[in-house]
This record gives structure tokens, C-alpha cells and sequence, in this order.
């Protein structure tokens, strides 16, 4: 596996609370599943990148769409395209090719403590890096290359879809809210 495909990158999801609850006899309204129970919960199984160890299932979904995320932008780096993802993330990317994965590692937990946190993973995975207007503002964090604009956005979107999909994550309706909840954190992240 190589270094970079550790890193980290997209994106979360924030439980939206929308979902449709259909007409019961029953009084009692359901509790709505959070997004992290339907990707698999507090489930344990083992951890495929940690031999003995385990991991809730949840939160192993999202790392597996996180990495595979990351593979995707870090491949689009075509220098000077425009709409070019891997530019946004090269101060990450030289670092991991010249030997230092350390980072990519960190960035990876962050991400999947953030989608995980906010989507219902509760106390289990709790998320301590950077507010998302200061993540994604090179002014203020050295690591985002340059700032992100609506069509690099619509596009990253797009990397999001493709890797759940090659995570077995393919139910339309659960597309749909993972989609809404990443539209949910386009204002503070797209700077320009
Ligand atoms: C819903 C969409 C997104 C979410 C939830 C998200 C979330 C995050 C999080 C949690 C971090 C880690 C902050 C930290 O380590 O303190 C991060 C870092 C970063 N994000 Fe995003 N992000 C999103 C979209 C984007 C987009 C569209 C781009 C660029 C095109 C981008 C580029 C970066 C870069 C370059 C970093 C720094 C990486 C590093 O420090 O190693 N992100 N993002």
C-alpha cells in the first residue's frame, strides 16, 4: 500500500436528522438511525490493517472511504490542469513521497474521526483537529495548497461517490444523505 493512500480526505458527514419516518399504529415515534449505524454501527470486527486488533464497523467504513478518497485526489495531479485536486493537497503529497507518512496517517484518523463524531459514532471517536473555515485556508494551514472553489468542490463530491462505491457502499438513499451531509460543509470550506 503506498504511503499516501493513508491520507486522508473527504468527507464527512454530519447526521442531517431529515430522514422520513414512515406511518406506524404506533404511537412512539423511531429513533432515527444515525448515518454511522447504517455504514455498520458500533459493531466490532476485525481491523483488515491491524492483524489482532478490532474496530467498530462504522468507523472502518469510513476510513475505507476516506483512503480510497485520498488515492483518488492524490492521482488527479496533472500540473497546471485546472480544477486539479492533487494541487490542494501537494505540501501533503511531497511529503509522503519523500518517506514521511507520519502526517498522512494523523490526516487519515482526523477525517475518519470527524465523519465518524458527527454522524452518530459517539464517544468512541472524538475529533480534535482543525475547525473546517482554518482547515481549508491556506493562510492559515500551511498544508491546504490553495484554496478550494465550487467546481473542485462538485468534483471532490464526486471522488466521494466513486469510493464509497468501491467500498460495497452503493444504496442510493444512503448516497443521497452522505451527499447532503458533505453539501452541509461546502460554505466553510469552499474559500474562493
Ligand atoms: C465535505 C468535504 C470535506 C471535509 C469534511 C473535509 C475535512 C477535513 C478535515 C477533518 C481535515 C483535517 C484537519 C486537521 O488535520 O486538523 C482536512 C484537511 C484538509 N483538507 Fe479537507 N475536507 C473536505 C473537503 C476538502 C476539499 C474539497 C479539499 C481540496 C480540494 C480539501 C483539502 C484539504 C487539505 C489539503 C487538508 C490538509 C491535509 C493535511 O493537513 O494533511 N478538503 N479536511
Amino acid at each position: 500500500m503506498k504511503n499516501f493512500s493513508k491520507l486522508a480526505l473527504l468527507a464527512l458527514f454530519i447526521a442531517s436528522g431529515t430522514f422520513v419516518t414512515s406511518c406506524s399504529d404506533d404511537d412512539k415515534a423511531a429513533e432515527p438511525a444515525s448515518l454511522y449505524a447504517k455504514l455498520g454501527g458500533t459493531t466490532m470486527v476485525a481491523d483488515p490493517n491491524n492483524p489482532g486488533q478490532m474496530i467498530e464497523q462504522g468507523r472502518l467504513s469510513y476510513r475505507s472511504v476516506v483512503d480510497s478518497t485520498i488515492t483518488l485526489i492524490v492521482s488527479d495531479i496533472v500540473v497546471g490542469a485546472e480544477g486539479n485536486l492533487g494541487e490542494h493537497f501537494a505540501p501533503v503529497i511531497s511529503e509522503a513521497l519523500s518517506g514521511n507518512a507520519t502526517n498522512v496517517a494523523i490526516l487519515s484518523d482526523n477525517l475518519t474521526d470527524f465523519f465518524s463524531a458527527n454522524t452518530g459514532g459517539g464517544a468512541t471517536n472524538v475529533y480534535t483537529g482543525l475547525d473546517m473555515v482554518t482547515a481549508h485556508d491556506p493562510a492559515q494551514n500551511p498544508r491546504m495548497g490553495k484554496k478550494s472553489n465550487d467546481a473542485e468542490y462538485d468534483k471532490f463530491i464526486g471522488y466521494v461517490g466513486a469510493a464509497a462505491g468501491l467500498n460495497g457502499v452503493t444504496d442510493p438513499v444512503l448516497i443521497g444523505e452522505v451527499v447532503a451531509v458533505l453539501e452541509s460543509l461546502r460554505a466553510p470550506i469552499v474559500q474562493e
